[in-house]
């Protein structure tokens, strides 16, 4: 097992917003977060990463065990070095081209040598087929080659764990299909990951493993199949006969 999380719990002024979550993922799991907004997802990949400190709970992950509640510095180094975050909205620097927000962690997270970091980042830009971006800033950029970028940023720390909150959701639609592609290639590769999404045939087709998520607890897992043909709890069929009636 690569990350084991038991009982995380977080309020936000005197608000249960993560009430006891457990949750284990092995190496090369993809594991899908589905649910409604405001629940808490977005909170709990937060959490994961320090980006938020848990009131309390436990974290195990690469062999450490780690009280979230009062984790040390190293402890939130270790697992920062080991995790990346994708995020809703890219989160680039503005003031850095496509090239150089990549080489950015590498260089002030992991203390790689600005030489070897950039070259690092024009191979990832020429994996992705934009090379020719390379010196463009993020507003000289779509949306989708800035997410793609986004995603770049995060492969190339070669982290144990990807924390992906609806990398597509700010994308127009002809956009999602490239951005989850590069996600699932990735995913095929072997990657862990976690993805929070609302794109519901990414989460059937790519997810090891479904969480239904709501009112800040996993209310069910399974295989896509499962949660998706044979939900069993209501609060999930609720969600998933919603979700149906958009359509
Ligand atoms: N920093 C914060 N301070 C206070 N409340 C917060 C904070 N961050 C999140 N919350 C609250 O926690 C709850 C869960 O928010 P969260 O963003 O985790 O939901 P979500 O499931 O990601 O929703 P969405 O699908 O809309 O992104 C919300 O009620 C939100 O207002
Ligand atoms: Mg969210």
């Amino acid at each position: 097992m690569l990350l084991k999380i038991t009982d995380l719990k977080k309020q936000f002024n005197g608000q249960q917003i993560l009430n006891g979550i457990d949750l284990s993922i092995n190496k090369g799991e993809v594991v899908v977060i589905i649910g409604p907004s405001g629940s808490g997802k977005t909170t709990l990949l937060r959490n994961l990463n320090f980006l938020e400190q848990a009131d309390s709970g436990l974290m195990e992950f690469a062999g450490e065990k780690i009280n979230l509640a009062q984790a040390t510095k190293s402890e939130i180094q270790m697992v920062r070095r080991k995790t990346a975050m994708v995020f809703q909205n890219y989160n680039l620097f503005k003031n850095k081209t496509a090239q150089e927000n990549i080489a950015e962690g590498l260089i002030y997270g992991h203390g790689e040598n600005a030489k070897t970091a950039n070259q690092k980042a024009v191979q990832a830009l020429k994996n992705l087929g934009l090379d020719k971006r390379k010196d463009y800033y993020p507003s000289q950029l779509s949306g989708g080659q800035q997410q793609r970028i986004g995603i770049a940023r995060a492969t190339v720390l070669n982290p144990e764990i990807i924390l992906f909150d609806e990398p597509t959701s700010a994308l127009d639609p002809e956009l999602v299909g490239t951005v989850l592609k590069d996600i699932q290639q990735l995913a095929e590769q072997g990657q862990t990951m976690i993805v929070v999404t609302h794109q519901m045939w990414f989460a059937r087709n790519v997810a090891s493993r479904v969480l239904f998520f709501a009112d800040g607890e996993i209310i069910e897992s399974g295989t896509p199949v499962q949660i998706f043909e044979h939900p069993q709890k209501q609060r999930t069929k609720q969600f998933l006969n919603a979700l149906a009636d958009n359509y």
